[in-house]
């Protein structure tokens, strides 16, 4: 796996929100390729988070494009919404939702980039007949619905085994990672086949800055090429 071509999705789950504009700032400065944004209804993932009015407000102060992980029990209702505010990615789960290439194709018929997530004891074969259909997977590597938790380090194998069939059916198909990413656990999955990596505490959770803490990352998944 080629590390130079590694991206970081700043998670504003840890962000402080009394400073969310600049802090998302300082993740523009320092190279974040994209913000990642966290859904949560109290039913899908036992928290709440945040909804469309942060994307509207966060829409206006950056040019970063904004993928929003919905961790909600029926995400195709609001897709438009999202899609009005200046959402330009949308994670959807497999789990919990009888129709996912339904959804996906909603999501598409929007003009948005779309990934299908899957939770730690979810199984990488599920993918195998919507991979064709998006533009990137995710595999959770914490159980969704909160920040800061510990990386499950059952989910490398599964990162692995994903990586090789995103390299036999969807070549260019982005392979993102989702929790507890730091600079400890970031060159495990990126030697395992991620590309993407999500980070939260790790950025915005960290004394030096975020600038400091992206650097950090950076150069922890380039330590996966040694
Ligand atoms: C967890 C969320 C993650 C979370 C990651 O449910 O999907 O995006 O913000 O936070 P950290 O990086 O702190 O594990
Ligand atoms: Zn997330």
């Amino acid at each position: 796996m080629d590390t130079r071509a590694v991206k970081l999705a700043p998670s504003i789950l840890a962000a402080d929100f009394a400073h969310l504009g600049k802090q998302v700032g300082e993740a523009e400065q320092a190279g974040a390729d994209r913000i990642h944004i966290d859904i949560m209804d109290g039913h899908f993932v036992p928290n709440i988070s945040m909804g469309v009015p942060i994307v509207a407000s966060l829409r206006r102060v950056t040019r970063l494009p904004l993928e929003i992980h919905l961790m909600i029990s029926d995400p195709d209702v609001f897709l438009d919404e999202f899609t009005e505010a200046g959402s330009d990615a949308f994670l959807v789960h497999w789990e919990g939702n009888n129709h996912v290439h339904r959804t996906v194709h909603r999501v598409k018929a929007l003009g948005k980039r779309v990934s299908v997530a899957i939770n730690p004891a979810t199984p990488a074969a599920v993918l195998e007949e919507i991979l064709h259909d998006v533009d990137q997977v995710v595999v959770m590597t914490v159980n969704p619905g909160f920040g800061h938790q510990p990386f499950i380090h059952t989910t490398l194998p599964k990162i692995r085994r994903v990586r090789q069939m995103i390299n036999e059916l969807k070549p260019g198909c982005d392979l993102e990672v989702d929790g507890g990413i730091d600079a400890t656990t970031a060159p495990l999955v990126v030697s395992a086949g991620a590309n993407v990596l999500v980070a939260g505490s790790a950025i915005f959770g960290e004394g030096d800055g975020v600038g400091a803490a992206m650097q950090r990352l950076r150069a922890a998944a380039h330590q996966a090429m040694t």
